[in-house]
């Protein structure tokens, strides 16, 4: 399958962008890997006229909002992301009229309907940065409170209004896990994702984005291994690219099924033209999402 996919990208032109959340076999036929940021940064920049998104929804969103020119393949149509969904425009609307004069920041992970009525745009590596450089001190960050009160202790001369969203992957890792894997592996260093809970990022050595994490681990020349908090798929893209150290799950749990629901098989029928979901918005939609994310690639 992958020597077929691989064939016909190349005889069509598409071009194959991965999360780094998507599983081995898909990263080694993609054409770039990354985070939400990095992602997005490709989304603006990819030169083939067709680009298939391992991932969820919102990232294929976001290519198509950059893109509009471009046939935008979702890799599987059930991949969402719930987080995303967790306000709508109605309810965003109402909290901003609760807190006037503040700006609106999005994490990524938001519909294309909700980034119309946003700001900017963050994700999980570029937060602090661009929250840093917005010209104001009043902050509203949706959804995700978690990464916002990671983002509020390095930036804690703002002021931030929060919502109680959160990513279900991320919140099934407890302050027990780490105790318990500290246990089994006690000269392990812990890296975590920033959209756990506080308590358990308050533990860990290394707090940063899927890449971040990923480079940090391979770089880190005082460990030789390392509990993996965020999606367990990294556990085994670590242990594949740096086979001389070792790495555990922080929770066995951490599995976004929304991330795993695509396959090698999807992403032949996409290449092959018979699969996947084609994104298609509205033009009035996409060119109000669009500023926000423009915002966040200016800033970032
Ligand atoms: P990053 O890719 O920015 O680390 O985000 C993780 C995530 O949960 C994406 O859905
Ligand atoms: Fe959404 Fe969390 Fe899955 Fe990322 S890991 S896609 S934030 S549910």
């Amino acid at each position: 399958m992958q020597a077929e996919i691989i064939r016909l990208k190349k005889e069509k032109g598409i071009c194959i962008l991965a999360h780094a959340y998507q599983s081995h076999d898909i990263w080694e036929i993609a054409d770039y890997i990354g985070d939400s940021f990095g992602l997005s940064q490709k989304a603006a920049s990819a030169k083939e006229d067709t680009v298939i998104m391992c991932g969820v929804r919102f990232m294929a969103e976001t290519v198509k909002i950059l893109s509009p020119q471009k046939r935008v393949i979702l890799s599987n149509s059930v991949a969402g992301c719930p987080m995303a969904e967790q306000i709508d425009a109605a309810q965003l609307r109402a909290l901003k009229k609760e807190f006037p004069g503040y700006k609106t920041v999005a994490y990524i992970n938001t519909t294309a309907e909700l980034k119309t009525e946003c700001d900017v745009c963050v994700t999980s590596s570029s937060a602090v940065k661009i929250i840093k450089a917005i010209d104001t001190d009043k902050i509203l960050f949706i959804p995700d409170c978690n990464l916002g009160n990671w983002v509020k202790q390095q930036v804690p001369e703002k002021n931030f209004k929060f919502i109680a969203g959160g990513c279900p992957t991320h919140l099934r890792m407890t302050v027990n896990d780490v105790e318990n894997a500290r246990r089994e592996h006690p000269n392990a260093a812990l890296l975590v994702h920033p959209e756990c809970k506080p308590e358990v990022t308050a533990l860990a050595d290394f707090v940063g984005s899927t890449t971040e994490i990923m480079s940090f681990a391979k770089k880190d020349d005082k460990h030789s291994e390392f509990i993996i908090g965020t999606e367990n798929s990294i556990v085994q893209h670590l242990q594949l690219e740096a086979p001389n150290k070792r790495f555990f799950p922080l929770s066995k749990l951490c599995v976004c099924l929304n991330m795993k629901a695509t396959t090698l098989g999807d992403v032949l029928e996409c290449v092959t033209g018979v699969g996947g979901e084609v994104i298609n918005l509205e033009e009035d939609q996409r060119i109000k999402a669009k500023h926000c994310i423009d915002e966040m690639l200016r800033l970032g």
